[in-house]
């Protein structure tokens, strides 16, 4: 596993999900691995239903209770996460991690201002005064770029744009100065140009103030402007994880490499809009050995067996029986 120079923040060992459902156990994601440092930026990618945001979910332990079963290790400065109490967990929850999601609107309660939410997620767990949070509440505003924030503090989510209550969503989730973001899929309900802002904001706050972030995207694009560090996730298993710069240029994982074939940027240089054939299996109907075997245009015999996670490259990794012998194309040759 990858780990940045400074002692990771975040490490994340073995972390498998299942699910209890009336046919029985359902597995979902197996073995994840990663560490993110302090202050990181890094993209978690793959197509829809690879468990990106259930692992999001599983790292704050948002997952129900009575059906999800989490096993493996969650530590986050130098605390199995796994561990706590769900009282110390609260605790960590907001704090010391946060998490934005795709839709703001159904994570706001339209029967408070927004000004009384975001002061809200500081009382939380900071003890200050109603007007002390209010201060608060305006400067992180200001801090997202709201305009008018003494104004905009006294409005109801449905008086604010799309883009806006993200902002608000965002200052909610900075308030308290945490030490991991992990936005999933933020800017997937926005128009083409807000979501540019939304992800250089999230970039540039992430810049001055040092937050960690998680990126949860199938935007490889904002990827590459955003994070220094991808990590892609295939049918619930992490497949590889290496620096942008190095990954965009050279992917080692054939599935990576399909998905930086598919960007449009490349795409249009080529003449062609490559995508990859087939689908991700589901989770009831994982194969054996490769999971994306079925679907790689270099698989050879031998790739049915169990692969585990192997250095290829300083900082970079792959779960590919012929990572090292592959010359795949990426987004930059
Ligand atoms: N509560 C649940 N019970 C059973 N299966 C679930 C549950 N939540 C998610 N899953 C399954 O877990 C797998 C991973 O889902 P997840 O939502 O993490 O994918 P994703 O990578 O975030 O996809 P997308 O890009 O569409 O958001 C999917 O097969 C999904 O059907
Ligand atoms: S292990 Fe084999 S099937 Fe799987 S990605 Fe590598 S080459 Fe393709
Ligand atoms: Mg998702």
């Amino acid at each position: 596993m990858p780990t940045g120079a400074a002692a990771p923040l975040l490490a994340v060992r073995d972390l498998s999900l299942s699910f209890a459902t009336a046919g029985g156990s359902l597995p979902i994601t197996r073995n994840v691995g990663f560490s993110i440092a302090p202050g990181e930026r890094v993209g978690l990618v793959g197509e829809s239903g690879c468990g990106k945001t259930v692992t999001g979910l599983s790292l704050l332990r948002l997952l129900p209770a009575h059906s999800a079963h989490v096993r493996g290790e969650i530590v986050f400065d130098g605390v199995d996460l796994l561990k706590l109490s769900p009282r110390r967990m609260r605790a960590v929850r907001g704090r010391d991690i946060a998490m934005i999601f795709q839709e703001p609107m159904s994570a706001l309660d339209p029967v408070f201002t927004v000004g009384d939410q975001i002061s809200e997620a500081y009382r939380v767990h900071f003890p200050v005064s109603r007007a002390e949070g209010r201060d608060r509440a305006i400067e992180a505003l200001r801090e997202v770029g709201i305009p008018a924030p003494e104004r905009r503090c006294d409005e109801y989510p449905h008086q604010l744009s799309g883009g806006m209550r993200q902002r608000v969503m965002i200052a909610m989730a900075l308030i308290c100065k945490p030490k991991l973001l992990i936005a999933d899929e933020p800017t997937t309900a926005l128009d083409v140009t807000v979501q540019a802002q939304i992800t250089d904001l999230l970039r540039s706050l992430s810049e001055r103030t040092g937050t960690a972030l998680i990126f949860i995207t199938h935007d490889l694009g904002v990827v590459a402007e955003t994070c220094t560090r991808m990590i892609t996730m295939y049918a619930g298993e992490v497949v590889e994880d290496a620096p942008v710069d190095d990954v965009l240029t050279r992917p080692r994982h054939p599935y990576t490499s399909g998905l930086l074939r598919s960007l449009p940027g490349l795409s249009a240089r080529r003449g062609v809009l490559s995508s990859i054939p087939g689908r991700v299996p589901s989770p009831n109907a994982m194969p054996a050995g490769c999971r994306f075997r079925a679907r790689c245009a270099h698989a050879a015999a031998g790739c049915e067996r169990e692969q585990a996670m192997v250095a290829v490259d300083a900082g970079h990794d792959a779960r590919c029986w012929r990572a090292t012998e592959l010359a795949l194309p990426g987004a930059v040759n």
